[in-house]
């Protein structure tokens, strides 16, 4: 005989262990609120996961305030500029000097690896290696997750479910046709590397050259992160190592000469798919989405995590009004309110992704337009405010 389903009752039960759920989880537990959180995979894998490395001031702050900011404080790389190089010329962005606010280099692992020591710390309940979970009866007052675990079944009814579980989970179908989605596919991948080299530089570059995008960046004095803009056919077989570094010198060129980053054994690469989503609204019945579940944008802009971090600060604000005072305004005002940092940072990874890649269908006439988007931001003390402004966040 098949055992039933074990059930169990909690307040929050938040799918998805990334950045997202692991802080709202951490942000409700302060304030007194239970919740469960269940991740498809192991911990292991999620803490190994290597993404985004740019934390904006704003959600640097959310973090510190959290409590869980003292690693990054202490390890994280403080960047004060970047670097635009296109023309074979360096241009720098004074970010510090225009907003006063700088960012802070510091992997999404090592986010992750600090929100999951810390619940894990606090008695949190984390549950790990639980396959892919399913969320049902959102319109109603008893939503529920489902997973399975060695042939048994495991139902948790909330008071509210929180899908937190990127862009491929369960969360953006359970929202039916309750969501307009807002969807650009861009015909291009991000190739990223990790590499056991010292940086040649310590600030990030942003390179736009005739061969297309690169991106120069670093996790620690002794590792470079470096991203090269490939066509989405391409596959990880197409670009042995030799091919990675000298295409990279190429597209980092000064002067008309190769630049060639420090070079290291490689011991992480993968390719990433750019695009641009936006599901409306965040919201539907007693189910919520944060993070890349309610939407995506493009690298460029370094807002993924970012955006993660807000979503979920907010929304924990907002359940905790709810759970205080039985008011639910606060709730229902959130896709309204994260949607607003959601379009602006949308707006600006979609204009840094344009200023910055090679389009193949560009005209000559599109060229220069781009080539005079960048003299105008790198020239014109305004336009790189605008710049600075949205990058620093
Ligand atoms: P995620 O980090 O995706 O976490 C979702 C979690 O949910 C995962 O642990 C997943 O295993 C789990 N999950 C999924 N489905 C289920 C289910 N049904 N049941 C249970 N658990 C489930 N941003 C940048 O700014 N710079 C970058 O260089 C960059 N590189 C990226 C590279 C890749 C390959 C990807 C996918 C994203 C990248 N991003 C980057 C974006 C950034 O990493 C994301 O915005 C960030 O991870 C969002 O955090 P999240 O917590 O919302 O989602
Ligand atoms: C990194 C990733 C980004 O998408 C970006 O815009 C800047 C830096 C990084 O991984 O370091």
């Amino acid at each position: 005989m098949t055992p039933g389903p074990v059930e169990e009752r909690t307040q929050v039960v938040v799918v998805g262990a990334g950045p997202a759920g692991l802080l709202l989880t951490h942000l409700l537990h302060r304030e007194g609120i239970a919740t469960i959180l269940v991740e498809a995979r192991d911990r292991e894998y999620v803490q190994a996961r290597v993404r985004a490395g740019v934390i904006e001031h704003g959600a640097a702050d959310i973090l510190r305030r959290a409590g869980v900011g003292e690693r990054m404080d202490r390890e994280g790389l403080v960047h004060e500029g970047i670097e635009l190089r296109f023309d074979g010329v360096g241009h720098r962005i004074p970010m510090t000097e225009l907003t006063g606010r700088h960012i802070t280099v510091y992997g999404q692992q090592e986010v992750v690896h600090d929100l999951a020591e810390r619940r894990l710390a606090d008695g949190g309940d984390v549950r790990f290696a639980c396959g892919p979970a399913a969320i049902h009866d959102i319109d109603s007052a008893e939503p529920s997750v489902t997973y399975t675990v060695d042939g048994v079944e495991h139902r948790i009814v909330a008071d509210f479910v929180v899908a937190c579980d990127g862009a491929h989970g369960a969360g953006r179908p359970a929202m039916g046709e309750a969501v307009t989605p807002y969807e650009k596919v861009y015909p291009f991948g991000w190739l990223g590397i990790l590499a056991h080299a010292a940086p040649r530089i310590h600030e990030l570059i942003y390179a736009n050259h005739p061969r297309g995008f690169a991106l120069y960046s670093m996790r620690s004095p002794s590792v470079t992160r470096l991203y090269l803009q490939v066509p989405s056919t391409d596959r990880l077989e197409d670009w042995p190592d030799e091919r990675i570094w000298e295409e990279l010198a190429l597209r980092f060129s000064l002067d008309g000469e190769p630049w060639e980053p420090t070079q290291g054994e490689i011991f992480e690469r993968s390719i990433a798919p750019l695009r641009s989503y936006v599901g409306e609204p965040m919201q539907r019945g007693r189910l919520f989405l944060a993070g890349d579940a309610a939407h995506t944008v493009p690298p460029t802009g370094a807002k993924g995590m970012n955006l993660a971090i807000r979503d979920v600060d907010l929304l924990a604000r907002a359940l905790t009004v709810q759970f205080r005072t039985g008011n639910e305004e606060a709730l229902r005002r959130y896709t309204e309110e994260a949607l607003r940092s959601v379009w602006r940072a949308e707006y600006f990874s979609w204009w840094m992704t344009t200023m910055l890649h090679r389009f193949d269908g560009d005209t000559p006439f599109d060229r220069r337009v781009q080539t005079a988007q960048l003299r105008s931001v790198a020239s014109s003390r305004a336009h790189a405010t605008a710049l600075a402004e949205n990058y620093v966040g």
